[in-house]
């Protein structure tokens, strides 16, 4: 297992279950329905846009690309109708996510373990693909293709990512032009758009975890760590300018 997948692992066998981190999001983000713990700073907001313009139903299935927990996926297969088959290679995100779905009796939703970037799901067969806060850590143009080979034509991806901002950014896989990249797969865009809120919900996420710091340390011990450990950074790399966008990109497969 790669480093980033055995950290994610690690997270989500640690948060799955934790009252407190619900706790943690619910006070961060009070539009969202309870169930829906994300492992990301999404807004209720965007979640119906990208229900609206995957633009499926009860005839259609999407994949959520990187679901993590599964919340979001299943929010928009509620919301829509559509099946849905969320995609992650942290196989503790996907155990969750199954029970998840189970928790909430639907039926029309299943779970991959698996490499975003190469997903062995079969081709041209999905109407839509969403994916949240993700595919930066992913090299973009594999991804790309990907979703490009999963879609039937004229299906529709809503995403958001962040793009980089400056050359040195950690994560190295952050791209410039996301627009870019998709066209080179073979996407015409449909919509881009830099998200103005996106540090503010960050920052709210942030603040609550360290509002609940003890509490999430009582309750899963050392696990805490890595994630107090962001919000810290995070905090602190508020003060500084930004050197990442976060960006909501939506794109049909021709
Ligand atoms: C910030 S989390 C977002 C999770 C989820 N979309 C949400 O909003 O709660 C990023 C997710 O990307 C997944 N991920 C990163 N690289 C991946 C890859 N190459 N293949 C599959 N999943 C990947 C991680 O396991 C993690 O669940």
């Amino acid at each position: 297992m790669d480093d980033a997948r055995l950290e994610f692992d690690r997270m989500y066998a640690a948060i799955a279950n934790s009252q407190v981190y619900r706790q943690i999001v619910h006070r961060a983000f009070p539009d969202l329905s309870e169930w829906l713990t994300p492992y990301s700073a999404i807004d209720l907001a965007l979640l119906e846009r990208i229900a609206q313009i995957l633009n499926v139903g009860p005839n259609s299935s999407f994949i959520d690309l990187a679901c993590g927990l599964g919340g979001p996926g299943l929010w928009v297969c509620e919301r829509t109708g559509a099946s849905l088959v969320g995609v992650d290679f942290a196989g503790a995100g996907i155990n969750a996510a199954r029970e998840l779905a189970r928790q909430r009796g639907t039926a029309r939703a299943s779970f991959v373990d698996a490499d975003a970037t190469h997903t062995c799901l079969p081709a041209k067969t999905f109407d839509g693909l969403m994916s949240i806060d993700a595919i930066q850590f992913m090299d973009g143009l594999s991804v790309a293709t990907e979703i490009a080979r999963l879609l039937r034509p004229g299906g529709i991806v809503a995403l958001t990512t962040w793009e980089a901002l400056a050359d040195d950014l950690p994560i190295a896989t952050v791209a410039k032009d996301y627009c870019a990249v998709f066209k080179a797969a073979g996407f015409s865009i449909r919509h881009y758009e830099s998200l103005a809120n996106f540090r503010e919900r960050e920052n709210a996420l942030y603040a609550s975890v360290e509002f609940y710091r003890d509490a999430l340390r009582e309750e899963i011990g050392e696990d805490a760590n890595p994630l107090l450990e962001e919000a810290h950074d995070g905090l602190a790399r508020a003060k500084e300018p930004p050197r990442v966008r976060k960006i909501f990109l939506a794109a049909r497969c021709d």
